[in-house]
């Protein structure tokens, strides 16, 4: 209440004057956002955390076609102050109870010149500040043409900084670690790390009918919004009333609480569609590793991967080990017209491939199909083609489509730019109504749809597994660095869980198909085996592939976690981690917990406690490196072993160089 009575005796202040400052404080108080403005009208707000400053004055506001600059001869007309604080429940997500608690700042802006008016809300919460431009109805009756978005983050101190560069077309990159001072332009989430400890990130959350943001150094820590362009160097065309994406800095003492933050899937819409049976969060395998190994192919003929027999080998491995689903990739014809238009085709299957036996008996084996539609991404194709292949699922009882946009977009727009964002969000519409949940490959940005649209389980946008079939790789350190990155902007299908980590299985039936590596036999998975078990719990997806081959998972004793393994998790505790080091998360399914833990190059022993755990008694089963073991020379050696655990207990887990352990952990009966 105090905190609500301090921001309407702030109203007051704003009322009297047209350039004075205004605050704004999070509900704990610790946050405190400011707005300026100054001689010449431009708006700027300043985020400070105590006394520290955590974003110096920041430019907002736009440069529209017509020529007004948005961003200048600006003065604030009036300020609505209120606060919110609700706890809802979600179907899936990390965490299924979520506790939205803000105050809110809502800012109406007049543009002197033209007198027209736009508002910006600004939300501050105990973990951040996010903020959006709003087009009221009067702004224009014409299209808005938006030029640029001058937001600004200018972030205080030379933090170090974990990014990865500003690709308009890809999120499948390396990760940097420099001083903000080094970075160039980056994609977000941008994760830093102040001298202090102040852990922060910057990012998007909402999406929708706008391109997906980057930001640019312009030097002196002062990051600028550069929005995805049109081919004609526009980057968006919006209608009033229009509401922007929020853009969000997550403020946080430690690494932990970048990772627990709530915010992104705050800022977004309830959902709008009621809880379902047919959204299931589930662990899938698929004919599909073999591709990127280059021992079989999409394509149909003498190679071709997706056979009746073969899919039907999958399905049985699937139902005898508790897999929910599969996915059959080259199921259909046009792989051999890949980058064509209209190549592919959605609902015609391969020969050697029937569609309708394999849905069937997968039916009859309780496995749920997973639908296959790579685009090749010829948008204008699948949009042509989508109702008749969802309507096709929809004949086969299939409730999952993995869909791909490999290359680049077929109208020579940007894959991260509004066409396609829009395109994607087209395609989570039509699948919802099909009754479809959708794993979005070479996606645009994350940014917490999901909480409206839970049908959108997860999305790749990630250097993910297949690189370490056909490319130098990944490091270790890659995959410590996604939860705290890529992570951030939700659930990633990274396609973990590879236990022939050196690849050995099918090295002689491999051959090169495609130009990144001159001799693919040198390719390998870059960690440890108990490494590749936690993945499944550190990044996290309701839809979580183990995408290792069944044959190299038969017989095997680690891959007991992976059939134990639940990917419908009810709460989740990150327990331990720094980014690009080492995490250690904790989720809990039911009365069962899974625990994985990774290290980066480095290897390293954390004292695990399990104090939040309910009370009672637990079994503990510990997979994890042998003493030996090292992600380079020795990947696969590593131990399994029961122990009793309750709430006061503490175990010690060492992990090796590019290792990592899992544990599962169930009530005693
Ligand atoms: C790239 C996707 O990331 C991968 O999972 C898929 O197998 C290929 N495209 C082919 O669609
Ligand atoms: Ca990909």
């Amino acid at each position: 209440m105090k905190k609500l009575l301090l921001a309407f005796s702030c109203m007051c202040a704003i009322s009297c004057t047209t350039t004075s400052d205004s605050k704004v404080l999070s509900p704990d108080d610790q946050l405190n956002l400011n707005l300026d403005v100054s001689a010449n009208g431009t708006l700027l707000y300043s985020l400070l955390k105590g006394n520290d400053t955590i974003v110096s004055p920041s430019r907002l506001g736009f440069v529209l076609q017509n020529g007004d600059s948005l961003c200048r001869d600006l003065q604030i007309a009036d300020i609505k102050y209120s606060a919110f604080d609700e706890t809802w429940q979600r179907q899936w997500g990390e965490n299924k109870s979520v506790r939205n608690h803000y105050n809110e700042a809502l800012v109406r802006v007049s543009h002197k010149p033209s007198g027209r008016e736009y508002l910006i809300k600004f939300r501050l919460f105990n973990d951040g500040l996010a903020l959006r431009y709003e087009f009221p109805e009067t702004f224009s009756k014409d299209s808005i043409v938006i030029m640029d978005e001058v937001t600004e983050f200018r972030i205080k101190g030379n933090p170090e900084t974990w990014w990865s560069y500003a690709d308009f077309n890809t999120y499948e990159k390396e990760f940097m670690h420099n001083r903000l001072d080094s970075v160039s332009w980056a994609a977000t989430p941008m994760t830093m790390r102040k001298d202090n400890g102040t852990h922060m990130f910057i990012h998007e959350a909402a999406i929708l009918k706008y391109p997906d943001m980057t930001v640019k150094n312009m030097g002196e820590g002062r990051m600028k919004c550069e929005l995805t362009p049109w081919k004609n160097g526009v980057k968006a065309y919006v209608k009033a009333p229009f509401n922007t994406p929020w853009r969000m800095l997550v403020v946080s003492p430690d690494a932990k609480g970048l990772i627990e933050s709530p915010m992104m899937v705050n800022l977004n819409e309830p959902s709008k569609i009621a809880p379902s049976d047919w959204i299931k969060p589930m662990t899938y395998m698929g004919i599909w590793w073999e591709m990127h190994l280059g021992s079989k192919q999409w394509k149909e003929g003498k190679m071709q991967a997706a056979t009746t027999e073969e899919a039907k080998r999958y399905i049985d491995f699937a139902a005898e080990n508790g897999i929910g689903g599969v996915v059959i990739e080259g199921w259909n014809t046009g792989w051999d017209k890949w980058g064509q238009e209209d190549a592919f085709d959605y609902v015609t299957p391969a020969k050697g491939y029937d569609l309708r036996e394999v849905a069937e008996y997968a039916k009859e084996k309780q496995v749920w199909l997973i639908m296959h539609h790579e685009t090749g991404a010829d948008i204008h194709g699948y949009e042509a083609l989508v109702d008749s292949a969802f309507a096709l699922c929809k004949e086969l009882g299939i409730h999952a489509v993995k869909t791909g946009y490999a290359g680049g977009v077929s109208t020579g727009e940007n894959h991260h730019g509004q066409q396609m964002v829009e395109h994607y969000q087209y395609i989570v519409e039509k699948a919802a109504q099909y009754q479809i949940m959708l794993d979005v490959h070479e996606p645009s940005k994350g940014s917490g749809l999901d909480r409206t649209w839970p049908n959108l389980m997860t999305r790749e946008g990630v250097r993910g597994m297949e690189w370490e079939a056909w490319s130098i790789g990944n490091t270790p350190s890659h995959t410590t660095t996604i939860p705290f990155t890529r992570g951030l902007a939700g659930p990633t299908d990274y396609t973990p869980g590879i236990i022939d980590v050196l690849l050995t299985a099918k090295q002689k039936e491999r051959t090169q198909w495609n130009d990144q590596l001159k001799d693919i036999s040198q390719t390998r998975v870059h960690s440890t085996l108990c490494h590749q078990l936690a993945l499944l719990v550190t990044i996290y997806s309701p839809l979580q592939m183990a995408a290792d081959l069944p044959e190299n998972y038969q017989g095997h004793p680690a891959f007991q976690f992976i059939k134990d393994y639940k990917a419908d998790c009810d709460e989740s505790i990150v327990l331990d981690a720094e980014v690009g080091e080492y995490i250690a998360i904790a989720r809990r399914a039911g009365e069962e917990w899974f625990i994985g833990a990774t290290t980066n190059e480095n290897s390293r022993t954390l004292n695990v406690s399990f104090d939040f755990l309910p009370e009672g008694e637990y079994i503990a089963c510990i997979y994890k490196d042998a003493a030996d073991a090292d992600w380079i020379s020795n990947p696969a050696a590593f131990e399994v072993k029961e122990e009793k655990v309750n709430s006061t207990s503490v175990l010690t887990l060492p992990m090796a160089a590019g290792g990592g352990f899992a544990i599962t952990v169930k009530p005693c009966k």
